[in-house]
């Protein structure tokens, strides 16, 4: 059912009040400091008449004891969280509710160091579901750790059960599982996702390398992207057992394209992944690429890179883009897994497509079309 247009703010709940948060709600507040100036960091100013300061945190979920019961203006400086500070004051916003925890928290995660583990609120689990209808949201954005299976189905069957649109942020797949698809088509709403695509980050950069090595007629024989960091989520992605979904999804960025063009990938030529926890790098990612290549008469390409992002922040404008087609999507009445925003804002979209393809559909939704 398509809903009115243009309402003054798109209305946002969240789960998990950790690094990617803590960027996107300092962004909203930067965002507005900063909107008569063209200050750098977004890819799209208007989205069917939303700018990217029209969004309105109103709940949250979290089950950490330092961040459950605090304002989000306050609980995005919690332990452990360790994103960069860029806008000190901000907003107040709605009071962090606790979650259901399920697989959300590993016991590595518990073992950890005070300032880098999760602990665990010992407040009772409130109704999700009523908590996202009292707060009149019309989405769901879902940023619990690497490795929440449980946890993401729980909060996806929540938002339907609340009539919410869902933005999966999370190498869970939802929006890519033609079950989970079927879920919100029943349910008449747009989902985005899985696992966020960053704006400037390794997985946009081995697309388009990979991309551009196709283009000019090259062949891939190695495709490597090692990642390291100091975040949280690196530290959750040290257990092995829930790290398996995060190097399928970023590998199948690059897998892609070799699909869409019908050239195979070599056994063992690809590898992309996230590597070690280095705690003294904080919210500082690192990715190392090499790609060897072959040209013209078969002579060798050899190709070294290295990016160093705020990893939390790199994500924040493609979460601010997305909430905003998803919004455009609903008042459309367009249902189900989006097929460009999820393959341009995502890694693991339901539909992988070329950069050219996926933003072309984007600035179509932009403008209110439809491709
Ligand atoms: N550039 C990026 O940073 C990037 C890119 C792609 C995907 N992601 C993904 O986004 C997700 C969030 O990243 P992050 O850096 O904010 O992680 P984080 O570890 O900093 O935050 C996760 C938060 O979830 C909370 N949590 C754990 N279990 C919960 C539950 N059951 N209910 C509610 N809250 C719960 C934790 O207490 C924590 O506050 C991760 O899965 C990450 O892989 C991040």
């Amino acid at each position: 059912m398509p809903v009115k247009p243009n309402k003054s703010k798109i209305r946002i709940a969240v789960v998990g009040v950790g690094n990617c948060f803590s960027a996107l709600y300092q962004g909203f507040a930067y965002y507005e400091e900063h909107k008569e100036e063209d200050v750098p960091g977004l890819m799209f100013k208007d989205i069917g008449g939303y700018a990217p300061t029209d969004i309105d945190v109103v709940a949250a979920f979290d089950v950490d004891r330092r961040k459950v019961g605090l304002p989000v203006g306050r609980a995005i400086f919690s332990k452990p969280n360790c994103a960069r500070i860029f806008m000190p004051e901000v907003p107040a916003g709605p009071v962090v509710q606790m979650g259901n925890v399920l697989d959300g928290v590993s016991d590595y995660m518990l073992a950890q160091p005070e300032d880098e583990a999760f602990r665990i609120s010992d407040a009772k689990p409130i109704d999700i579901v009523k908590a996202i209808k009292d707060s009149k949201a019309d989405i769901l954005v879902n940023y619990l750790p690497v490795g929440s299976q449980e946890a993401t189905e729980f909060y996806a069957q929540a938002a339907i059960d609340a009539g919410v649109a869902f933005l999966n942020c999370i190498p869970v797949f939802i929006a890519s599982n033609p079950v989970w698809e079927k879920k919100f088509v029943d349910a008449g709403l747009p989902v985005v996702g899985d696992d966020m695509r960053s704006a400037f980050g390794a997985s946009i950069l081995s697309q388009v390398l990979q991309e551009l090595a196709f283009d000019r007629g090259f062949s891939v024989d190695f495709h490597q992207q090692i990642n390291i960091g100091g975040n949280t989520d690196f530290n959750n992605m040290m257990v092995q057992s829930r790290l398996a979904s995060k190097k399928t999804s970023k590998e199948n960025v690059i897998r892609a394209q070799n699909d869409l063009r019908g050239i195979p990938v070599v056994k063992n030529s690809l590898f992309a992944g996230p590597s070690t926890y280095i705690p003294y790098l904080k919210d500082n990612k690192v990715a190392y690429f090499n790609l060897r290549l072959r040209g013209f008469g078969d002579a060798p390409v050899d190709l070294d890179i290295k990016l160093s992002v705020q990893d939390s922040e790199n994500s924040a404008g493609v979460v601010i883009d997305a909430i905003r087609y998803l919004q455009v999507a609903r008042e459309l009445g367009v249902v189900g897994a989006l097929r460009g925003p999820s393959a341009w804002t995502q890694k693991t979209p339901p539909q992988q497509m070329t950069y050219a393809d996926s933003k072309a559909a984007c600035e179509a939704l932009a403008k209110r079309k439809l491709l």
